[in-house]
């Protein structure tokens, strides 16, 4: 399997503390049937910043770590950006980094609570570059939680995006595992990926996910997914689904 979304390198975001859990995690992740990862730190989130040129150096070193190890994973660099208003000048300067080395795809992350205004605008501006979004764990998003609408918009004008393995097997309760399914079920996700960060007790749940959506949805869309994150890798053109808008569940309050 190859993962896309992954926080590996050591000591630059808040992923892998140092060389040591890096590697404690690629063997997880070996373990787990991943062969392929793209390593993708935090980039303008605020908190991180994360230059091409230096995940380039540092995907490389790991990549020889991993070898001397004898670890047969094998690592790519690129980031998981923050929607931001730099992100425009950012790209100008070769500082974003795709998942593919033809420049197609770019990983795209919100705030956990919400969707900037201008995300829209924003992400019909990457496309005017002939890049292609990918909005990542959309599940976990407790604004597009509440106005899931807002996800049907950005995929059906062309973005695509990814749910987190641990969000959909259920790791983060009920509430985004639902949603995830609700994603899923109505054609909105396209892949899933680890996003490992290095949280105890948490393992890399792809090969469960993939199980699951096996036995949900049939070994057809599994093996889309599957393919999809290859294309991501290598700047192919990703299936779609047939998209529908999420419907809204009602609340009951108890008040
Ligand atoms: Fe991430």
């Amino acid at each position: 399997m190859i993962d896309i979304h992954s926080h590996l390198l050591p000591g630059i975001d808040d992923g892998s503390e140092s060389m040591d859990i890096s590697l404690q995690m690629a063997r997880d992740a070996v373990a787990d049937r991943i062969t392929h990862a793209l390593m993708t730190p935090h980039h303008m989130n605020g908190r991180y910043t994360n230059h091409a040129q230096d995940v380039i150096e540092r995907t490389s070193e790991f990549q020889a770590t991993l070898d001397e190890h004898n670890i047969p994973l094998t690592v790519f660099p690129s980031q998981e950006v923050r929607i931001n208003g730099g992100l425009m000048t950012a790209l100008d300067e070769h500082d974003i980094l795709t998942t593919d080395a033809q420049g197609t795809y770019v990983l795209i992350e919100f705030p956990s609570d919400d969707v900037p205004t201008f995300t829209m605008d924003m992400l019909f501006q990457i496309q005017q570059r002939g890049m292609v979004p990918v909005i990542v764990h959309p599940e976990r998003n407790t604004r597009l939680m509440k106005e899931p609408q807002l996800l049907y918009d950005m995929v059906s004008r062309g973005a695509y995006a990814q749910v987190t393995s641990s969000s959909y097997v259920g790791t983060f309760g009920k509430a985004v595992s639902t949603f995830a399914e609700d994603i899923i079920s109505n054609g909105l996700a396209h892949v899933f990926a680890s996003d490992a960060h290095h949280i105890p007790g948490r393992s890399y749940e792809m090969t469960a996910a993939f199980n699951k959506l096996r036995e949900t949805h049939g070994g057809e869309m599994a093996n889309k997914f599957e393919e999809n994150a290859k294309a991501l890798v290598n700047g192919e053109r990703l299936s779609r689904f047939s998209q529908t808008p999420i419907k809204k569940k009602r609340f009951f309050s108890p008040y």
